[in-house]
């Protein structure tokens, strides 16, 4: 990389802003922070103009490699490609800037949004509830599988039925996801075509199977065309279908 560091342009007394002289007294903040808190040495920051720290970041932003710039082969999630009108329209300032703590009242707009979206993805989908709860995919993840154990847990399972099985093409977030869950990873390996291997599955079922975690189209960019079967073997063994996409 030939863009030096921040560090690298910083020279002494250099300023990014300069702001007037206060004309309130200076108050020495050992008169009012508890020692503790206090710093023994001053912050070793980057001096530099404001100019030069523009430039930096400007030219670190245009290494990056995104949807924008080129094929982009995993990370689909977040960084798939979303059409433009949908960003611009997500980060309108009635949306983008709500404080999480706004009082209902005066978010009504956007809870109706959310309400609506909810409902259409309830319709479409054939789901009694969604959420929009989750941040981010590993956020969903999450939730799924949470799902998951609370209902083998409702049904008394929920000390037997600790895997979760996760194909051998899964985003990597999904075995991090089911061990932060506590579940045992079990993997399933791909067929020929880059699919789930059925005989494979099959062969991992049991009554400790708690679910599989699925994701179709997958990571390869493949719809899986055995998705109708791959539910039937998961649920006629007991366990749940948690149920992702990529690409
Ligand atoms: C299919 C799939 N699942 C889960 C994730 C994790 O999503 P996130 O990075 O938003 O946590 C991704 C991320 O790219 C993904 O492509």
């Amino acid at each position: 990389m030939t863009e030096a560091l921040i560090f690298e342009l910083s020279a002494p007394g250099r300023r990014g802003a300069s702001l007037p002289e206060a004309d309130l007294p200076m108050q020495n903040p050992s008169s009012y922070l508890p020692a503790g808190l206090l710093r023994k040495d001053a912050p070793e920051l980057p001096e530099t103009s404001e100019i030069d720290t523009v430039r930096h970041f400007t030219r670190l932003s245009r290494m990056n490699h995104g949807v924008d710039v080129g094929f982009y082969p995993l990370g689909s999630c977040t960084m798939k490609y979303n059409p433009k009108v949908n960003e611009e329209v997500a980060a309108l300032p009635g949306f983008s800037a709500i404080h999480p703590y706004e009082p209902g009242e005066l978010t009504q707009g956007a809870l109706e949004l959310m309400y609506r979206l909810e409902e259409s993805l309830c319709e479409i989908t054939g789901m009694k509830r969604f959420t929009l709860q989750p941040a981010a995919g590993a956020h969903g993840e999450y939730t799924g599988l949470l799902i998951i154990k609370a209902y083998h847990a409702s049904r008394n399972e929920g000390t037997t039925r600790r895997k979760i099985v996760v194909p051998d093409s899964a985003h990597g977030t999904n075995p991090a996801s089911a061990a932060v869950c506590g579940f045992d990873i079990v993997k399933v390996e791909s067929n020929e075509r880059g699919g789930v291997d059925l005989a494979a599955l099959r062969k991992l079922m049991g009554p400790d199977i708690a679910g599989l975690m699925l994701t179709n189209p997958n990571t390869l960019g493949l719809f899986d065309e055995n998705i109708a079967e791959i539910a039937d073997i998961i649920h006629e063994a007991g366990g749940l279908l948690y149920y992702d996409g990529a690409n």
